[in-house]
């Protein structure tokens, strides 16, 4: 396969382009998309997803399309799956996990769709079904997941799994829906926590994202991840999640609206212990 080299203007997902990054200037074999998104909890649309598709039709790359979160969608509007998209089969592989949805994150359960229309081009101009490359190697390497994870996996599917699954990732964006309207009125500003449970959070202006690490954990003894440690578009930024029970997040909310001030404020707004 041909080596894969940065595009020259990377495509970054930001505020500004509402999480909507541009298309490569300049061809690339691989594009990953992850959406629903972590860490910002942005969505996108068919139109948006279907540009994608066009461009690697066009430009014979591949799409690596992460739907981990694809559980967390309530709108009707936001694409589960990129087989939604027209010609998606020809150029696009999905990631689906078990991890976010069933809370398999210990157990380790996961799934990739390669489907038998993908091809991938060596180096030599040949080319060759993704597919068959990808049975190859996985049988190769990999006996399969334990029966007594598979079963579980496939309880899932079941209509009772089904029903265990909504309730716990219901319980999951009542807490993402907390922490969204509590911090927005506050005054922050406050993306994503609909159809994902990621909170997106500004810092305080001039702030740096470690910065405001520090003043969460040492003022209002609350943790999260500092933005700029998922890339350099994530600096000034914040993620929270809606993963834990419900009184702490309520506490924690609280917490940081006593303690923080939101977007807007000078940098000294922070208050150091
Ligand atoms: C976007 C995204 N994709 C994939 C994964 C990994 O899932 P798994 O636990 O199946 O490895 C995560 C886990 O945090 C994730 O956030």
């Amino acid at each position: 396969m041909r080596p894969i080299r940065p595009a020259a203007t990377p495509a970054w997902s930001t505020v500004e382009n509402d999480f909507q990054p541009a298309l490569p200037d300049r061809r690339v074999d691989l594009i990953y998309l992850c959406y629903p998104n972590n860490p910002t909890g942005a969505v996108t649309t068919r139109a948006a997803l279907q540009r994608w598709v066009d461009y690697a039709r066009a430009h014979d790359a591949i799409l690596l399309f992460d739907a981990a979160y694809e559980a967390y969608i309530v709108d009707a509007d936001v694409p589960h799956s990129i087989y939604e998209i027209e010609g998606a089969r020809e150029v696009a592989i999905e990631c689906r996990s078990f991890s976010k949805n069933a809370g398999f994150t210990g157990l380790r359960l996961a799934y990739t769709v390669v489907p038998k229309e993908t091809r991938g081009r060596f180096a030599d101009g040949t080319v060759s079904s993704l597919n068959a490359l990808w049975h190859r190697r996985t049988a190769i390497k990999y006996q399969g997941p334990p029966y007594l994870i598979q079963k579980a996996g496939a309880a899932v599917f079941t209509p009772e799994g089904a029903k265990q699954v909504r309730a716990l990732i219901d319980y999951y964006m009542e807490n993402a829906r907390i922490i969204a309207e509590g911090l927005r009125a506050a005054g922050f500003a406050v993306y994503g926590g609909r159809n994902a449970p990621y909170i997106w959070v500004r810092a305080p202006a001039g702030v740096t994202s470690w910065d405001f690490f520090d003043a969460l954990l040492t003022r209002a003894h609350v943790v999260g991840v500092p933005g700029s440690g998922f890339g350099p578009s994530g600096e000034g930024y914040f993620r929270l999640t809606a993963f834990g029970s419900r009184e702490q997040t309520q506490e924690a909310v609280e917490r940081i609206r006593k303690e923080v001030r939101p977007v807007g404020s000078r940098p000294a707004s922070i208050r150091r212990p």
